[in-house]
C-alpha cells in the first residue's frame, strides 16, 4: 500500500473553439479519494509554452513511496490467505508428471526415428530435399527473378509443408502434429504424388521408384504405429484423471452391476454410456443437478440397494461435479 500525494494538479482541456485551455489547479489535500480543488486559473496559451510545467507537474504528482491510504473502506484490500489444498497439490503433481512421461516417450520415439532414418536419408536427399530442405541452397536457375521464380515457389512452398533440415522430430510451418505429418508422408509416398508432377517433367530420374516407396514406408509406418500406440496409453491415463473418468468408474463399481451390459433392474435403463446418460432428462437434470434422479435416489441411499454400498460424499460430490461439467460444455 503507498500513500499518494498530489501537491499539484494540472489539467488540460481542449476548448469548443479549438485552442487549448489549461485548467491550474493546486490540491491541497492529500487524500486519494477526496481531492480538493482550492485555486482554479483558466488561461489560454499555445501548447509548446507548457511543456515545462506539464514536466514539472508529472514530476511533482508522482506519488510518494510509501503505504497507500484509502479512506474509502470499501476499497481496502484484505490480505487472503491462499489455503493450498494438499490433495490438489498431488494431483497437480500426477499430472504435471505424465505430460513429462508423456514428452520422454515421445522423445525416445524421436532418437529411435533418427536412427532408422539413416537408411533412407540417401533416397530423401536426392528426390525430396530440393523443396524440402531449407539448408539446400537452390541452383543458380532457382535464384534468378525470385518473384516469379517456380523453382524458388516449389521450395517456398514445399518448406511450408514440411521441412526436412531436421530429421526428426518433423518441422512445418505452424507446428502441426507429428503425427499429422508422419502421415503426410506416408499418404504423398503412397500415393506417389511427391516429388510434384511438374518437376518429374524435367527431372523424370527423380521419381520413387517401388524400392525406394518400400524403403520409406518401412521407415514411416513403425514410427506411426509407435506414436499413436503412446497416444492412446496417454488418453487412457488422462481420461481416468478426467471428471469423465472418474465417474466413470464411480458407476462402474457401483451401478453398473444392475444398470449395464444388457443388466436392466428396474427397466431403469443403461449407465453404461455416458454421454447418453446426459440427455434423458428424466435422470439427469443439468439445470438443476441435485434434482437429477441418479444423484437423489444416490443421496437418499435408495441406491445402491445395499446400504454398504453407499456412496460417500466425495462420489456424491464427484456425480453433480460431473454433471455440472457437462451444463458447462452445453453452454
Ligand atoms: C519440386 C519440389 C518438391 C519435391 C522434389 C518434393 N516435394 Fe513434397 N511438396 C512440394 C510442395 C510445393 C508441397 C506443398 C503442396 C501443397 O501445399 O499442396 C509439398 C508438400 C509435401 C507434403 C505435405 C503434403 C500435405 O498434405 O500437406 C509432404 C508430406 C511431402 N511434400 C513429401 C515429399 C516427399 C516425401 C518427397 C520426396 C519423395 C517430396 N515431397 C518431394 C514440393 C516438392
Ligand atoms: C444391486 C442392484 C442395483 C445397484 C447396484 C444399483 N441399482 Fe439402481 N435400481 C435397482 C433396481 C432393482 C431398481 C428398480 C427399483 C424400483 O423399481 O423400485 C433401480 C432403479 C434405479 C433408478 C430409477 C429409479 C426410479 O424411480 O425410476 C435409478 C435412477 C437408479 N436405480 C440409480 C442407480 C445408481 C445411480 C446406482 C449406483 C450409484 C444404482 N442405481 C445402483 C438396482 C440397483
Amino acid at each position: 500500500m503507498a500513500e499518494a500525494k498530489f501537491s499539484e494538479l494540472f489539467i488540460i482541456k481542449m476548448s469548443t473553439n479549438g485552442k487549448k485551455q489549461v485548467l491550474f489547479t493546486t490540491c491541497l489535500s492529500n487524500n486519494f479519494s477526496n481531492i480538493t480543488l482550492s485555486k482554479t486559473f483558466v488561461i489560454e496559451v499555445p501548447m509548446i509554452y507548457l511543456l515545462p510545467f506539464i514536466l514539472l507537474s508529472f514530476l511533482s504528482c508522482r506519488p510518494e513511496t510509501g503505504p497507500l491510504r484509502f479512506k474509502d473502506k470499501s476499497i481496502v484490500f484484505k490480505e487472503t490467505k491462499l489455503e493450498v489444498d494438499e490433495e490438489d497439490n498431488h494431483h497437480l503433481e500426477y499430472l504435471e508428471n505424465l505430460k513429462k512421461d508423456y514428452e520422454s516417450d515421445l522423445n525416445k520415439l524421436s532418437i529411435n526415428a533418427v536412427k532408422s532414418f539413416e537408411p533412407i536419408k540417401k533416397i530423401m536427399k536426392r528426390k525430396c530435399f530440393d523443396c524440402h530442405d531449407s539448408r539446400e541452397k537452390l541452383p543458380i536457375y532457382g535464384r534468378v527473378f525470385p518473384r516469379i521464380n517456380p523453382v524458388k515457389k516449389h521450395q517456398d512452398e514445399g518448406l511450408v509443408a514440411l521441412d526436412m533440415a531436421k530429421t526428426y522430430p518433423l518441422q512445418a510451418k505452424g507446428n502441426p502434429p507429428q503425427l499429422a505429418l508422419l502421415k503426410a508422408i506416408k499418404a504423398a509416398v503412397l500415393d506417389k504424388t511427391m516429388p510434384l508432377k511438374s518437376y518429374l517433367v524435367v527431372y523424370p530420374l527423380k521419381r520413387i521408384s517401388k524400392k525406394n516407396q518400400v524403403a520409406i514406408l518401412a521407415w514411416v509406418d513403425p514410427l506411426i504405429r509407435e506414436h499413436e500406440r503412446i497416444d492412446e496409453a496417454y488418453q487412457e491415463l488422462f481420461f481416468q484423471d478426467s471428471l469423465q473418468g472418474k465417474v466413470q468408474n464411480l458407476f462402474k463399481k457401483k451401478c453398473l452391476r444392475c444398470h449395464g451390459s444388457g443388466n436392466n433392474r428396474g427397466n431403469f435403463g443403461d449407465m453404461e454410456k455416458l454421454s447418453e446418460l446426459l440427455q434423458r432428462k428424466k435422470y439427469v437434470d443439468l439445470e438443476e443437478p441435485t434434482r437429477s434422479l441418479i444423484y437423489k435416489v444416490s443421496l437418499s441411499g435408495e441406491m445402491p440397494t445395499d446400504p454398504r454400498e453407499k456412496l460417500s460424499e466425495e462420489e456424491l460430490q464427484l456425480m453433480l461435479d460431473w454433471i455440472q461439467e457437462a451444463r458447462n460444455l452445453e453452454e
